[in-house]
């Protein structure tokens, strides 16, 4: 076995200016702010407005404030992965695009899409990459434009999903920090409660389906909810039960930010004090494959070398996991 841990060396996000109030939602449907607090944990939510701006402006904005905080060259990265379920178009790669936009000329690039655990699974292939020795810098971007798909007139999701970015540096680390472990599942006969159904390659749009909405998302929230509540609390106890952590050795859960009261539901089997929770959706709303490395963005200051974070995700498909990580620095 190799002794080479991939570790987090650097990070950086972005989400952009216009801000989405429950106080502004409650003039598009028939909603409140008090219902959506209660119910979500979510207060406001980022939406990028400009035309022809897509998800690679919120990963090249996430990354280039990576690179210019940690000084690094752009040229040394050896492959940049976007993680997202709301790529820029069909066909071309927004990793491509994004990796360029950056100078990172010697990289090569591609999507990832597992929905909300596109990030998750994303730590999953860097690592291996890192640890097998074969490349030394992988920048992994977590980027959706949700907004690009949500019906703004469909309360049961309008009021969730927000805009955003964030973006994380992997390198190799002989002490022993980076990813220690993960358990990553799906269960395809999740996906018919949460979807796009038209647009796709199964369905494409029709003038009567673009009428009807139907290439909006779709959500079986309460489905969803039991699902999510159910699997992202399993994985995260089995993976600190696997190796042998107790509430005490956790320093931080990391977990998808997609309804305060599943992050709760996972603090709680885990027996994990609010402290020691990371939670931003009161800002963001669920921002898809951006809220891992958007939470780790707000939270960097706070992070010392050494820390236990349990990564856990749960989203469309069905789709979910946990991941642990030793924190490799401070900043
Ligand atoms: O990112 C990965 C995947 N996504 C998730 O993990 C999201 C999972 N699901 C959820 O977070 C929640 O199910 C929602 C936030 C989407 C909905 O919350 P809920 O507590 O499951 O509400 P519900 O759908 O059971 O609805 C309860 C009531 C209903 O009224 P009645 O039938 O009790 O009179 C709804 O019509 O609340 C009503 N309602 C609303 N009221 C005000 C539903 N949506 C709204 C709304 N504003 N936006």
């Amino acid at each position: 076995m190799s002794n080479i841990k991939a570790a987090i060396t650097a990070v950086g996000g972005y989400v952009p200016d216009y801000i989405l109030t429950n106080q502004i939602l409650e003039t598009m449907v028939d909603t409140n702010d008090e219902w959506i607090t209660t119910r979500t944990g979510i207060k406001e939510r980022r939406i990028l407005k400009e035309e022809g701006k897509g998800t690679s402006f919120l990963a090249i904005k996430a990354a280039e404030e990576l690179i210019q905080k940690s000084n690094l060259d752009p040229k040394e990265i050896d492959l940049v992965i976007v993680a997202t379920a709301t790529p820029d178009m069909k066909a071309a790669s927004t990793a491509a695009y994004t990796a360029t936009q950056i100078g990172a000329v010697n990289a090569f690039s591609f999507d990832l899409e597992a929905a909300c655990s596109s990030f998750l699974f994303g730590m999953s292939v860097a690592s291996a990459y890192i640890e097998s020795g074969r490349y030394k810098k992988i920048l992994l971007i977590g980027a959706d434009k949700n907004s690009s798909f949500i019906n703004y007139k469909d309360r049961a999701t309008c009021i969730i999903f927000g805009d955003g970015g964030g973006a994380v540096l992997f390198e190799p680390n002989e002490e022993g920090f980076g990813v220690q472990d993960e358990y990553l599942r799906s269960n395809g006969e999740g996906r018919e409660f949460l979807q796009a159904t038209y647009g796709g390659s199964s369905y494409p749009i029709t003038a009567d389906t673009f009428h009807e909405g139907k290439h909006y998302v779709f959500q079986d929230g309460k489905t969803v909810f039991k699902n999510a509540v159910f699997n992202m609390a399993d994985v995260a106890e089995k993976i600190l039960k696997r190796n042998n952590l107790s509430n005490n050795d956790i320093s931080w859960l990391v977990a998808h930010q997609a309804n305060k009261r599943i992050i709760d539901a996972t603090a709680h089997r885990i027996k994990l004090d609010d402290s020691k929770v990371m939670m931003n959706i009161q800002k963001y709303g669920n921002t898809t494959s951006a809220t891992l490395p958007l939470l780790l963005h707000d939270y960097e200051s706070q992070l010392k070398k050494g820390d236990n974070l349990i990564f856990a995700a749960f989203g469309g498909g069905f789709t979910w996991g946990s991941i642990y990580l030793k924190w490799a620095y401070n900043s």
